[in-house]
């Protein structure tokens, strides 16, 4: 139940004010002294030919007041104080009936959202940096898709480029077939760097990578067969992650995909005079906008990145016809989404305002081992089995005799290091520290979902719940909170989305948490001496255990019975 809406309607019975006037003016008083939503007078002040004090005395004593504990004035100010048992029956009822649906709505209804995240390169490993991508773009899917919009996840694979040439030619000379059969990144990665070492002493090299990216572009099929192996060695590791992560998308249209889509888009550049010659390149210039000139084609013919994305945005326009395209790719390449999204708008196309870069930032490592690994490449394998084996360590502290704990420590492993990815607002840097983030009482992935464990094992003790329950008496101050911070949730997930800020919802998950604990240690459920209310009590804590549950899922988060 929406009570901001209701004292919205109980104030509009009164005033000349659109009901989402009224809604958009209430507040949420500072302390609880003031009330659970304020309603200051100042704008009607000219209406009413009154001063805001007056105003505020009025409508205290001609409101409908059913429905809550009491509405005073204070000042030009009217506070509503919500009448908490009805309040807490009302939430908790609505967690019950709805369970894995409380939270959800249909506000993105008949709208198309395309989500481009996670996009690593073939033949490169999935490092870090892409995770955090995968991380915050499986939360927006999920949570977008929750509130009824038509999500379409789009892995962007970096699947073209000269740098294929290259790897052919490196392949040729180097490759190590049972290394490869091995390790197929790790392996092509090798032949790679090397590939470059070996260029710095012998420039023909490179030329002879052009030779065969050309000769890829022209479809020779020899080039094209190898091309396919790197992509389909790399596309099997990638899947390994994404089970691993429970990450999916609706479309793995990378940038080869827009190969024969390039030339329809520079010639509609071309038509609108848009695109001019500079030292042999066809570029867009932008030296209004500040911007170096976006390069279309390079002097030598070839297409590049930005091109492809320029394809890109209209392929899915045109297939999707989305309401919002956004991407989920880190901050350095802010300049490019930029050029690209101000091309778009100089083809005339207003959607170009719906583009949408939502970026984020970089990420340390506070462990020196992991962050000096040879070429500085962090292999994703090695962070999440680090984060599962020392999970391990602490679970084997704390609860050694804990059935099935590989897979609870996978859980719990895993769940910390997303959780670390979306606890921050995105663009901020991220300093990965196992103490921090594998602490059980931190603002963790583990403390949440300790929580969630933690009010399962009180509702495994208690058994089934058949008597009447009593939820008037849920009023003391912990009880309140935590009921609060559950009737919160839907709103904190379309803030997120509105923001494209799943760390939004993230802190959310955690104020439930914090609340739930500090109910916890206030009131000795179990103990509970009326019957009624130990009733009442262990159905919040069910709806908490719920609400925390459809909180970690958005946030692709598992949670486990027991740890
Ligand atoms: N493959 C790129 C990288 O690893 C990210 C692609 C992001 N998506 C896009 N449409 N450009 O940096």
């Amino acid at each position: 139940m929406d009570y901001k809406k209701i004292v919205a309607e109980r104030i509009k019975e009164h005033v000349d004010l659109e009901v989402d006037v009224v809604e958009s003016l209430i507040e949420i008083p500072p302390k609880s002294e003031m009330g659970d939503f304020a309603f200051p007078c100042f704008q009607l002040a000219k209406t009413f030919r009154k001063a805001p004090n007056m105003i505020s005395q009025e409508l205290q004593e001609k409101i409908n007041k059913e429905g809550f504990e009491k509405v005073e004035c204070m000042g030009p100010y009217l506070n509503f104080f919500m009448d908490k048992g009805s309040f807490g029956q009302s939430i908790i009822e609505a967690v019950m009936n709805e369970g894995d649906k409380y939270g959800s709505s249909e506000v993105g209804k008949g709208k198309n959202i395309t989500i481009d995240y996670s996009s690593p390169n073939i033949a490169k490993p999935f490092h870090v940096g892409h995770l955090f991508s995968t991380s915050i773009g499986n939360a927006l899917y999920k949570m977008l898709s929750f509130e009824g919009y038509n999500s379409i996840g789009i892995n962007h694979l970096g699947d073209w480029g000269t740098q294929f040439g290259k790897l052919i030619s490196a392949y040729k000379r180097w490759v190590d077939e049972d290394a490869l059969e091995k390790d197929p990144i790790k392996e092509l990665l090798r032949i790679y760097v090397k590939f470059h070492d070996e260029a710095e002493k012998n420039p023909e090299l490179v030329d002879e990578g052009r030779m065969y990216f050309k000769k890829l572009e022209e479809g020779s099929e020899e080039e094209v067969k190898l091309w396919k192996k790197f992509k389909d060695l790399s596309l099997k590791k990638f899947q390994k992650v994404y089970d691993r992560l429970g990450v999916e998308f609706d479309s793995y249209a990378g940038e080869s995909f827009y190969n024969d889509k390039m030339d329809t888009v520079i010639e509609e550049l071309e038509n609108k005079g848009i695109l001019v010659e500079s030292n042999g390149a066809k570029v867009v210039m932008m030296e209004e906008e500040n911007m170096p000139p976006c390069i279309i084609k390079k002097a030598d013919g070839a297409t590049i990145y930005a091109t492809r994305d320029l394809a890109a945005a209209m392929y899915r326009k045109k297939t999707y016809d989305f309401s919002k395209g956004i991407y989920v790719v880190g901050g350095d390449q802010s300049l490019h989404f930029k050029q690209v999204f101000k091309v778009i708008e100089k083809m005339g196309y207003e959607w170009a305002n719906n583009c949408k870069h939502v970026a984020f930032g970089l990420v340390r490592f506070a462990d020196k081992k992991l962050s000096t690994r040879k070429g500085q490449v962090i292999f994703l394998d090695d962070l999440l089995n680090q984060a599962v084996s020392k999970t391990l360590e602490v679970i084997n502290e704390k609860n050694p005799g804990l059935d099935n704990k590989e897979e609870v420590a996978e859980k719990i492993g895993v769940g910390a290091v997303i959780f670390t990815y979306l606890k921050n607002r995105r663009e901020k840097d991220i300093v990965f520290k196992w103490e921090e983030m594998l602490n059980f009482e931190g603002e963790t992935g583990p403390y949440v979902q300790y929580t969630y464990a933690r009010g399962k094992s009180i509702l495994r003790r208690a058994g089934e719940v058949s008597g009447e329950a009593d939820f008037s008496k849920l009023t003391s101050k912990e009880e309140f909170e935590l009921i609060k911070t559950l009737a919160g949730f839907n709103e904190a997930i379309l803030d997120a989305i509105d923001k494209l800020e799943p760390s939004i919802l993230t802190r959310h998950v955690v104020d439930i948490a914090k609340a739930f604990n500090k109910f916890y240690n206030a009131h000795n459920i179990m103990n509970t001496e009326d019957e009624k209310v130990k009733n009442a009590r262990l159905k919040m804590v069910e709806a908490t255990c719920q609400v925390i549950k459809n909180g970690l899922n958005l946030l692709g988060i598992k949670v486990v019975e027991r740890m």
